[in-house]
C-alpha cells in the first residue's frame, strides 16, 4: 500500500494501491449504521478553542464562508481567498507541522486553524454554520479495505459534514474514493457529479505532486443545499 499522506519528493509519487478492485462492498450498511446511531465521541477542548478562534475570525471578517478541510500547508486556502475576495476562507488541518510551513502571508480574508475535523465539523454544525463552498482536497485515501471507515464518507462524522451544506468539492487521485463518495451522496438524496480533472494551475502541493507523477485526477462536485425530492 502507498501512504500518500507522507511527504515525498516532487514527481515521484506512486499511484494508490488498494486491495479493493471497485467500491467497498458494504458501504450501504456502514451508512445505515451511521444514520441510525449519531456520532457521540466527546469533543476535545483544544478543538473547541480552535473552533472559537475560527468563529471569531468569521465574525470579524464577515462574508460567505468557504471551508478548506484538510488544507495541509494552506496553499489552497491562500489561493481560494484570492479567488473569492468577498468570502471568508477557513483552512483547517490537524498537522501543526504542515500549518506552520512558511508559504508567505495569509490574506486578511483567510485564516489557518489547527483542529481535528471530526470535532470541528460537529462544532460547526452545532453552531448552525452554513457554508457557501466546502473543499476536501486530496483527503487521505486510506485505500485498504479494512480502512473504509477512515474515508470521510465511511466515517460516522459524514452526516455532520453534509449538514454544513454548500457546494462540496472533493478531489482525489484515487477514482474509487470519489465514486464511493458519490454513491453515498446519491443514497442520502443528493446529486453528485464525478469527472476527470484537468489541472492547469495546481491548487495544492499534493495536486502538483500527483500531476507531475502523471496520475489521473478526479473531482466530485455536489450541491448539498439541493437534496433530491424524497
Ligand atoms: C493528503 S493530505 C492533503 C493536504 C492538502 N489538501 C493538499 O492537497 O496538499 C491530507 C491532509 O488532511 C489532514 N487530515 C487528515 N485527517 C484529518 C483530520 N481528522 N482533521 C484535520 N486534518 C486532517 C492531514 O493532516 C493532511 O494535511
Amino acid at each position: 500500500m502507498v501512504e500518500t499522506d507522507r511527504p515525498q519528493p516532487l514527481g515521484v509519487s506512486a499511484a494508490v494501491v488498494s486491495n479493493q478492485a471497485g467500491v467497498f462492498d458494504d458501504w450501504q450498511a456502514v451508512l445505515d449504521r451511521h444514520r441510525a446511531h449519531p456520532f457521540r465521541k466527546p469533543i476535545a477542548d483544544f478543538n473547541r478553542l480552535a473552533f472559537e478562534q475560527a468563529a471569531e475570525h468569521w465574525s470579524r471578517q464577515g462574508g460567505e464562508l468557504i471551508l478548506d478541510s484538510g488544507c495541509g500547508v494552506g496553499q489552497s486556502t491562500r489561493l481560494l481567498a484570492a479567488r473569492f475576495p468577498q468570502a471568508c476562507v477557513i483552512g483547517v488541518d490537524r498537522s501543526a507541522d504542515r500549518l506552520t510551513r512558511q508559504l508567505g502571508p495569509v490574506p486578511s480574508n483567510a485564516c489557518l486553524i489547527r483542529a481535528d475535523l471530526v470535532d470541528f465539523w460537529r462544532l460547526a454544525k452545532a453552531a448552525g454554520w452554513q457554508l457557501q463552498q466546502h473543499f476536501l482536497l486530496y483527503p487521505n485515501p486510506s485505500p485498504k479495505k479494512k480502512d473504509f471507515k477512515l474515508r470521510w464518507h465511511g466515517h460516522p462524522v459524514f452526516p455532520d459534514l453534509l449538514a454544513l451544506g454548500g457546494r462540496l468539492e472533493c478531489r482525489s487521485n484515487w477514482r474509487i474514493y470519489c465514486e464511493e463518495m458519490a454513491l453515498a451522496l446519491n443514497y442520502l438524496g443528493f446529486s453528485p457529479q464525478v469527472s476527470a480533472l484537468e489541472v492547469t494551475e495546481p491548487l495544492t502541493p499534493f495536486e502538483r505532486k500527483y500531476q507531475l507523477s502523471g496520475h489521473e485526477l478526479w473531482q466530485l462536485e455536489v450541491n448539498l443545499n439541493a437534496p433530491n425530492p424524497a
